[in-house]
């Protein structure tokens, strides 16, 4: 297993660019099956759940190719032959269960395993089968598997309970070619929604009021291939963000949307970092200790829940009291056992954290249970006084490009080192 080994204390300046969202290239490569042809994507970024989409896509059939110095993926569906997602696949990344709406609209089929929870929470579909239901599909669950299949499936008015942005995402794919028109009432409005709605209209879908909490979908008899640039990774900005209030510099963050950003500019605002908005870049500076601020994550335009352990890791180490809620996952603060580790005050009472800010972390051996709490950590080390080591770095990679190198450029000591056998447990002294 890989580590990160980060050396705190040091500075960030400079200038780094972000990758194109993990968000949204996983829905869009998922879309590429509704029609056959090439489609190419551009901006794509370099990660394990981009290879977990290809290998996905390839096992139902597709072509996918680097084209572009690797930068772009050519998909051609010509030779989809396939419906049901392999298992290790599904599981190893729970987000391909949007590809259920792509294959029934494309195949009128699909069977794959139920995905299950993950880390932080227990992430139901259950509003991913009500949308597919309404609009026609037979859905049966057994023995963990779900199959699912469909004539043309016909458009309906349907209210999702609540904004879920995958449910969202899956509903609008199966609409597409559906007879008729579908209402999405109470859609989650992220940007990677628009992303894909921009996708699919550039197939001849005909899609409107994506980042509204109403959708319509007219369904078409077909689609034809397309191109697509994917929107820059807000999240992978804001952890950027961040990381300059954190260590404190001053860092210029490019390929950068503003405005889908703008939840994380305020906060850190609040928290006395200062941050430049220009066209598509921010420049983020701090050079004193944060203030702490409370908040509570909430769908888009709120605070995002995947920005969460990120700012934990700063009000860590602000000056005061903070309270964070988290409204969206049932157990997104497993940041909170290791950053304690490092000297941390965070006490967990059901959705809220409270956190006591300390001047200073120490360095320990922790480990990332997740994605988002896995990069929060290293933020954490960049500051921490001593020699950190975080595991944990092949859930850190599913969502970062090139994390290590992007924070060295901008001055972090960072490296990153592979165990080839289970590291020996040590005893730290008291
Ligand atoms: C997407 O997950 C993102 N993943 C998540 O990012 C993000 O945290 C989440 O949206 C919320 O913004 C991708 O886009 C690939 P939801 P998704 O459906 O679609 C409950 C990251 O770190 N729910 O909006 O799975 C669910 O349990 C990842 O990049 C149901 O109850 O999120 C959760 O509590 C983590 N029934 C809440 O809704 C359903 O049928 C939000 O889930 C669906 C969801």
């Amino acid at each position: 297993m890989d580590r990160y080994i980060v050396v705190g204390g040091n500075r960030l300046s400079g200038t780094v660019r972000m990758s194109g969202a993990k968000n949204a290239i996983l829905p869009v490569m998922a879309a590429t099956v509704l029609t056959p042809g090439d489609h190419l994507i551009r901006d794509v970024p370099r990660l394990r759940d981009v290879e977990v989409m290809k290998e996905i896509l390839e096992a139902l059939g597709a072509r996918v190719q680097p084209e572009e110095g690797g930068r772009s993926l050519l998909v051609n569906t010509d030779g989809l032959n396939a419906s049901e997602i392999p298992e290790d696949l599904m599981r190893e990344m729970r987000s391909s269960i949007f590809l259920m709406g792509a294959l029934l609209g494309r195949m009128g089929q699909v069977r794959c395993c139920h995905p299950g929870g993950c880390a932080i929470g227990s992430r139901d579909i259950d509003l991913h089968l009500m949308g597919l239901g309404a609009l026609g599909a037979d859905i049966h669950e057994k023995y963990g598997y779900i199959n699912a299949s469909a004539g043309r499936l016909v458009g309906r008015e349907i209210y999702l309970d609540l904004p879920s942005v995958g449910a969202t995402e899956n509903i609008m794919m199966a609409a597409v070619l559906a007879e008729g028109t579908t209402i999405v009432r109470n859609a989650a409005k992220e940007p990677e929604i628009v992303d894909l709605q921009n996708f699919l209209n550039g197939l001849g879908a005909r899609i409107k009021g994506a980042g509204l909490d109403v959708i319509r979908i007219d369904g078409v008899t077909q689609l034809h291939p397309g191109e697509h640039t994917v929107i820059p990774d807000r999240i992978e900005t804001g952890t950027f963000m961040v990381a300059a209030a954190i260590a404190r510099g001053e860092v210029e963050i490019e390929n950068v949307i503003a405005e889908h950003v703008e939840a994380i500019t305020a906060k850190l605002r609040e928290t006395g970092a200062t941050v430049r908005v220009e066209k598509d870049r921010v420049v983020v500076s701090a050079d004193r200790r944060a203030r702490a601020v409370d908040f509570k994550t909430l769908p888009y335009p709120g605070f995002p829940t995947d920005m969460q352990p990120q700012m934990m890791a700063l009000m860590c180490t602000a000056d005061g009291t903070s309270i964070i809620t988290e409204t969206i996952f049932e157990n997104r603060f497993k940041a909170a056992d290791e950053l304690r580790r490092m000297g941390a005050d965070v006490k967990v009472e059901g959705r809220s954290a409270i956190i006591k800010g300390v001047p200073r972390l120490s360095s320990a051996a922790v480990e990332g249970p997740a994605l988002r709490e896995g990069v929060a950590l290293v933020l954490a080390a960049l500051t921490a006084d001593g020699v950190t080591t975080v595991e944990g770095v092949h859930h850190i990679e599913r969502g970062y490009e090139a994390l290590e190198q992007k924070l060295a450029s901008l001055g972090a000591d960072i490296t990153r080192e592979t165990w080839r056998e289970p590291r020996p447990v040590r005893q730290y002294a008291g």
